[in-house]
């Protein structure tokens, strides 16, 4: 039993603790003295080679828009991811691409071991809008053998099923599960960050969703939802465009339009460490 002493010292402790911040795993939030050809030297936030299309270089496809950072941003800046007809990487002629991996994000390091959770916040870039009759991945865990996303954020209209409403952000699940799960929807929000944390659990292999739109703290919008994380990989955010039709192999058939110019602004990238009895997950900066 607690004396009516140590529960006034236990209450006054606890906002404290609460408010601490959760230790980090990665931290892909810019300041904003780097520039955009800043991208192209290795740095701490985001490796420098990969990925983006053959013969082009970040500092060709990174633009640093003069907006308010996301809800985790503090004192850090949002950057957008571009693509365009050069977005051909690795020969994946059905794809236009450009995304930004964590420098620390081998494929084989401890942001997919224990329990881990991923922010970032997503922002449609007025000025370089996505063309919905296609489906874009904008955030994704691949494998490390890359068999699969183990989570993705997609929007516009996924290939193979029917899309009610194709200006929609939807977090899938394991894409290797038959069918593929929808753990969140929400609608793609436009002239705000849509926010988010995804509480990966690779012991027990579940998934959480945490939401919120603007400026207001995130809130859970799932529990922890069984979700095959296993398989280690890297994070990618940016744009993964894939042609309207497919055919066997869409890294390299389908069709993809001419003249494209379009992006994706992201805010507040980083990954907190949820393990043990706390499950540190930041609501709010
Ligand atoms: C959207 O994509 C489709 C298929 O690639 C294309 O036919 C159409 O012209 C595009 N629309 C716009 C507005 O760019």
């Amino acid at each position: 039993m607690f004396s009516s002493q140590s529960l006034t010292v236990l209450s006054l402790l606890a906002p404290l603790v609460s408010a601490q911040a959760c230790k980090l795993q990665f931290d892909g939030r810019i300041p904003a003295t780097l520039t955009a050809a800043g991208f192209d030297a290795t740095n701490q936030f985001f490796g420098s080679s990969n990925v983006f299309g053959k013969g082009l270089a970040f500092s060709q496809l990174i633009q640093l828009p003069a907006i308010t950072g996301s809800l985790f941003d503090t004192n850090t800046v949002p950057v957008a991811v571009t693509i365009s007809d050069k977005s051909i990487f690795n020969g994946q002629t059905g794809f236009r691409r450009a995304e930004l991996i964590p420098a620390s994000n081998s494929g084989t390091d401890a942001s997919t071991t224990g329990v881990k959770t991923l922010h970032f916040s997503v922002m449609k870039d007025a000025q370089r809008p996505l063309n919905l009759s296609h489906e874009y991945q904008l955030v994704f865990l691949e494998s490390n053998d890359f068999s699969t996303n183990q989570v993705v954020l997609k929007t516009g209209t996924i290939l193979g099923q029917a899309t009610a409403n194709p200006d929609t952000l939807q977090l899938f699940g394991n894409v290797n599960s038959n069918p593929p799960q929808v753990l969140f929807s929400a609608p793609f929000t436009p002239g705000v960050f849509n926010n988010f944390a995804v509480t990966l659990d690779f012991n027990k292999l579940t998934t959480q969703v945490f939401f919120s739109t603007g400026t207001a703290p995130l809130k859970a919008v799932t529990k922890a939802l069984a979700n095959d994380v296993s398989g280690q990989g890297q994070f990618h955010f940016g744009v993964l465009k894939k042609p309207t039709d497919g055919g066997a192999d869409i890294t390299k058939s389908g069709f993809q339009e001419a003249g494209i110019d379009e992006g994706v602004i992201y805010g507040g990238i980083f990954q907190e460490d949820s393990a043990g009895a706390a499950a540190c997950v930041s609501l709010s900066a």
